[in-house]
């Protein structure tokens, strides 16, 4: 560990022609792996997969009209949350004991398991929640990431004088179907990292997603009494998982009122939650025009919006918003984002995860006074209620619906501001506070922005998605982080999981 240097995974490069047929060979395995049988996700508790009846069927949702089956998974009882908690509890296997030395040897073996995967995992999300290729190999990266990087981060802070790290004990990983691999992988290797063991309950949209990159885990060396695996309904984890007092820990990403409930029900454990955002591009007079278009894009559309990352107001100076042109350009420029089913790589937007519904189906059927649609949302197949088009929304005034509330789809709203104060102004009204764009060319105006702006991840002439390990720790303040609200991707992120003890210091 002592002359480890972390690196960042390179991503793949699809303009190769070598990655292209590779890209070609996962679409023809993963386009109809129904008819070869499908890939199924099961329970694992207390070391073992269990087979059950009554399996929920996955449709692949870009061939949504000839419900192709993906796969299936079966939902945990009761039963099966108690003895996982009861089996990670009493760590049957010795996770805890093992040396650090060792916890990093199999976390570096997860990642390079996760590199052979990369192809299937690109194939099951683009199946299951409908991510285009180049998307999920960004999030196949950063998953190996974090298996490489949460080890070396405990030893660091190991490193110190004096300093033993113990683990909590059991951790409990609920994550989102947004990003169906990173997030949980993520969680589970700073849990594992830090010597816990620990559960996961995936979201409901993505259980093959993730049982998959699970299985990277379990091959690699990690048991299935360390890494338990929980398919269920936030109802029953609600009931019989957070409560128990032999949870230690729990790493949430998800909606702001469920982390609010996790900490009602468990005010004495470390809660670390990535909830909402409702995140803006500032761009001013002094900005390139065209580069802030392409990173605007980027920011608002790329995975149909539905990152918590993802901003969804462009809040534009006085003279930009008075630029017919640089309008103009705005309209054309989504407009010729393709949108239609993964398996065509000539579409830069892939369908939905699930249906719109709450704030993203009202902001798609109503404008609020003096709004237009600069570009309107449609279905690109009008049979299929997954294939939303990305639409823009121009002229959303100070507390609208669509200023102050996360949409979580692709519709753009954007905002008039006089000048760089009012702008920063607007954004902070959100009470929101994840991420954060501005284009300008100006020192002095990024200078100013930096200082006032109120989010966690700033980008300056840079889209406000796809934070990298250690180079852009992840995470917000306001109601974007409830909890402890470390940074993932960041080197005190593990210190949440495990008590530090300070024996022995010599002045
Ligand atoms: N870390 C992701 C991003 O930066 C969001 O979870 O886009």
């Amino acid at each position: 560990l002592k002359h480890y240097h972390f690196k960042n995974e390179p991503d793949t490069d699809f303009v190769l022609p070598a990655n292209r047929a590779w890209a070609e060979a996962i679409r023809d395995k993963w386009k109809n792996i129904g008819s070869s049988g499908g890939f199924d996700a099961h329970i694992v508790v207390a070391g073992e997969t269990l087979q059950r009846e009554g399996a929920k069927t996955v449709i692949d949702k870009s061939q949504y009209h000839d419900k192709k089956i993906v796969g299936s998974y079966a939902q945990a009882t009761a039963e099966d949350m108690k003895l996982a908690i009861a089996t990670a509890k009493a760590d049957p296997d010795g996770w805890r004991e093992l040396s650090l030395t060792r916890r990093q040897e199999i976390l570096m073996n997860v990642a390079h398991a996760l590199s052979c995967a990369r192809g299937d995992l690109i194939g099951i999300a683009a199946a299951e929640v409908g991510k285009v290729f180049t998307e999920t190999d960004v999030e196949v990266s950063e998953a190996i990431d974090f298996l490489n990087f949460y080890p070396y981060s405990v030893s660091k802070i190991e490193a110190l004088n004096g300093i033993e790290t113990i683990a909590k004990g059991v951790g409990l990983v609920i994550s989102p179907w947004n990003f169906p691999i990173a997030i949980p992988a993520g969680g589970i290797a700073a849990s594992l990292a830090a010597g816990n063991t620990v559960i996961l309950k995936p979201a409901t949209d993505s259980i093959l997603c993730a049982y998959m990159m699970c299985q990277c885990f379990w091959q690699a060396g990690v048991s299935k009494n360390t890494l338990q695996f929980i398919p269920s309904n936030g109802s029953d984890v609600g009931e019989f998982m957070i409560p128990s007092k032999d949870i230690n820990f729990t790493i949430f990403t998800g909606g702001e009122k469920t982390a609010y409930d996790i900490i009602n029900t468990r005010p004495d454990i470390a809660l670390s939650a990535e909830t909402g955002g409702k995140n803006a591009t500032i761009v001013t007079a002094l900005a390139d025009r065209e580069q802030a278009l392409k990173n605007v894009l980027v920011s608002a559309f790329h995975n149909s919006g539905q990152k918590c990352s993802a901003s969804s107001l462009l809040v534009l100076e006085k003279e930009v918003y008075e630029d017919a042109s640089f309008k103009q350009a705005l309209k054309e420029a989504v407009e010729s984002l393709q949108t239609g089913s993964v398996w065509n790589f000539e579409n830069r937007i892939g369908t939905l995860s699930n249906l719109p519904s709450g704030d993203l189906e009202k902001a798609l059927s109503y404008l609020d006074e003096g709004e237009e649609w600069l570009v309107k949302p449609s279905l690109a197949d009008r049979e299929n209620p997954y294939m939303l088009t990305p639409s823009v929304r121009w002229g959303t005034k100070e507390n609208d619906f669509c200023h102050m509330n996360e949409l979580f789809g692709p519709v753009l709203s954007v905002m008039y501001a006089d000048n760089l104060e009012h702008a920063i102004e607007i954004v902070n009204e959100t009470g929101y506070g994840l991420t954060s764009g501005i284009e300008t060319l100006d020192k002095r105006e990024q200078e100013l922005w930096k200082e006032k702006i109120i989010a966690g991840n700033l980008y300056i002439n840079r889209g406000t998605t796809g934070a990298i390990v250690t180079r852009q720790p992840f995470g917000g303040m306001r109601k974007s982080a409830i909890g402890s609200g470390k940074k993932a991707g960041g080197f005190n992120y593990v210190s949440q999981f495990m008590h530090i003890s300070c024996k022995d210091i010599h002045i």
